[in-house]
Order: C-alpha cells, then structure tokens, then sequence
C-alpha cells in the first residue's frame, strides 16, 4: 500500500508543473511515509562521527535535512534526470554509488520507484549505524532489496572497490564546504567514476563577495526560493573573486594531502569599496545540468561570513586555502 502510494507522489514530484508549495506538501507525505517504514522514531542520537576529514553528521540531523526541501527536490530530480539519460545511452544497468545515504537514501529513492531494477544498480555507502540501520529498514519494508547491489555500513574515504560507477553521489556538504567531508570524499571515490561518468552534485562554486553586515539582509525562511533579497544583497555587494570550483577536473588534479591546506588562489582587497567591511564565501550548487542551488535556496548555500576588515587588512593581499583536516574550511592568510 505504501509503496503504491510512495510510487504516486514520486510521479508527482517529477511533473516539472508543481508549484513550489506542492512539492512541499508531496515531500512532507513522503517523509511521513518514510518515518513510518524505516521504523525511524525521530529522536536526538548523539552519534556524530569525527572523521579526519570533517564531521559525518548524526542521523537525526541527516533526517532533518529532508525538510531542507528546495535541496531534497533538486536532489532527487537532479539525480532522476540524470539517470533518465543514461538509460537512454546505457544497454546496461546504470551503475551508481551513493555515499552517504542518511535514514531514508533520499537522493536515490524516487529513482528506485520510477526506473525498474533491470535498469539500475546501486550501492550504498554510510558510516553512521543508526542511519545505516534505518536505512536497510527502509529498503526491506519497501521490497527494494533487488535494486542493491550492496549496502555497506562503510566509511567511503577508505571503500575501495574493482567496479566503475556511472553516476557517484554525495551530499555530504555544508554552507561554503565547511565542516563535512564532501570535497574529501569525491577527491577519493572520483577514481572510480567511469571516463562518461557523472558526480552529483556537478560543481560546487565558492565566490568571494565583499560587502557589509549592515547592509546585508537576510532571507524571512530557507528552502523556499527568494529571489527577491538576492536582488537587495546584490545591490551593494562587491564581486572579488571565484575561489573554487570543485568539480570532476579540480578532484582528479588537486593535492589533498591529510591535515593540510590546499592553496586555492590569491585575491587582492584594494579595489574594495570603503563602506564594505566584510568578505562573505557565497556557494552555489549544480547538482546536473540545469538543476542549481543558489544562495538561499536551502541550507547548504547560506552565505558565510568569513572576514572583517581590520586597519591591518584592509585593501592587502590574500592567499586562500582549503583546509583539509578535522574540521574542513576554506581560510585566509595575509600575503607576504
Ligand atoms: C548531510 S547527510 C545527507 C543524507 C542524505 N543523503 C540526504 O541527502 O538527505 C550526510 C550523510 O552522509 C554520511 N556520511 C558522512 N561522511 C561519510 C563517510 N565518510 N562515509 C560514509 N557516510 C558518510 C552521514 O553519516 C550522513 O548520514
């Protein structure tokens, strides 16, 4: 009966003709739904696991992310779409790794109602055991087992494996790539994308904005899509620079060593208007194709304060990094 159901409203979510407050309501029938049949209660697990290279986070803030639902749809669509096409090309099943699931393997799940197991195979990779348990609830009470390959209670910067994978997923980010390993994580499993193969998300874009806190404003609610205080911020915000893309090129090519600082770019501050105090990281996902996070429409692109003019650093030169340890960020050094 779920499963019918589910099936229903996963139809639904596709049709490109729902407005943005229906696609709310669909996804808040399928959570409950979800909830039900992975058995998952909801409660606060102090479970998050430190990992050398950021935080995996507990379960329950990986179930929360569910309501984050303009990230959830675009996911879930991105992620749809881009199976549709490989199907198309692909005389075998498409092949995909799914790093991260979370309770409820949200990225994945409406393609495993709309696409028939004889079309795709998919391995799962999650590290947190309370979110890998309910997860494997969820996928024996929705009589799913026959679209795994394998689902692994695993830390995907160490899985190794002899497959190649068409499409490799992972949302395992925070706002300007702080905090979790999603830049670690596709740095490894990148190998073991196939030469046709796709990430998702595509490319995550760092600019850095300056601008002023007393200007700035902020959005009234997240993941409902404000174009509007974009316009304002826009108003008085500065350009400076791009300062990262992480995409397929930069993982195959960029030197992550353990514990240290990636050199990303250098950026000079002396064209930078006087009323602006502030440098702001601004991120912007694209998941695949046309399916883009922009500031705002969800959590993982809120902008980041990072900076505060001093007398000392005003109008200087800056080499920024990414720190690639415990706690993952993207910093600032003064140029000698
Ligand atoms: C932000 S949640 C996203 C959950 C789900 N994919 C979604 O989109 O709603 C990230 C998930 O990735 C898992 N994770 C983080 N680092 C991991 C790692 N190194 N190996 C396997 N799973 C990891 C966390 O435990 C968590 O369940």
């Amino acid at each position: 009966m779920d499963n019918e159901i589910l099936g229903q409203l996963f139809r639904q979510l596709t049709d490109t003709d729902s407005s943005e407050k229906e696609i709310i309501q669909l996804l808040q029938k399928v959570k409950t739904i979800l909830h039900k049949n992975s058995e998952y209660a909801g409660n606060y697990t102090f479970d998050d696991i430190s990992l050398n290279k950021g935080v995996a986070v507990n379960c329950k803030l990986a179930s929360d992310c569910f309501d984050d639902y303009l990230r959830t749809y675009s996911f879930m669509l991105a992620t749809f779409r881009c199976i549709g096409n490989k199907t198309k090309r692909n005389t075998e099943k498409v092949k995909i790794l799914y790093a991260g699931t979370g309770p409820f393997l949200t990225i994945i799940l409406p393609s495993v109602f709309l696409f028939s197991s004889d079309q795709i195979s998919i391995t799962t990779l999650e590290i947190n055991e309370n979110s890998y348990h309910y997860s494997k609830n969820l996928i024996s009470k929705l009589s799913k087992t026959d679209y795994f390959e394998a689902n692994l209670h695993q830390n995907a910067l160490t899985f190794e494996t002899e497959h190649k994978y068409d499409i490799i997923i992972s949302e395992t980010m925070d706002k300007a790539l702080t905090r979790e390993p999603q830049i670690a994580i596709f740095s490894h499993l990148v190998k073991f994308l196939k030469s046709d193969g796709n990430l998702i998300p595509q490319n995550v874009k760092i600019d850095l904005i300056a601008s002023s806190i007393k200007l700035e404003k902020n959005v009234d609610f997240y993941c409902y899509t404000d174009k509007r205080t974009r316009e304002l911020n826009n108003k008085h915000r500065q350009f400076i620079k791009t300062v990262l893309e992480a995409n397929r090129q930069f993982y195959e090519t960029a030197k992550l060593v353990e514990s240290e600082s990636l050199f990303l770019t250098t950026i000079c501050t002396s064209q930078v208007k006087t009323k602006l105090n502030e440098l702001l990281l601004l991120t912007e996902v694209q998941l695949y194709e046309d399916f883009i996070l922009k500031e705002d429409d969800s959590w993982l692109t809120k902008k980041y304060i990072c900076h505060s003019f001093s007398r000392k650093t005003r109008g200087k030169d800056f080499n920024i990094y990414y720190k690639n340890n415990e706690s993952p960020i993207i910093t600032f050094k003064l140029k000698d």
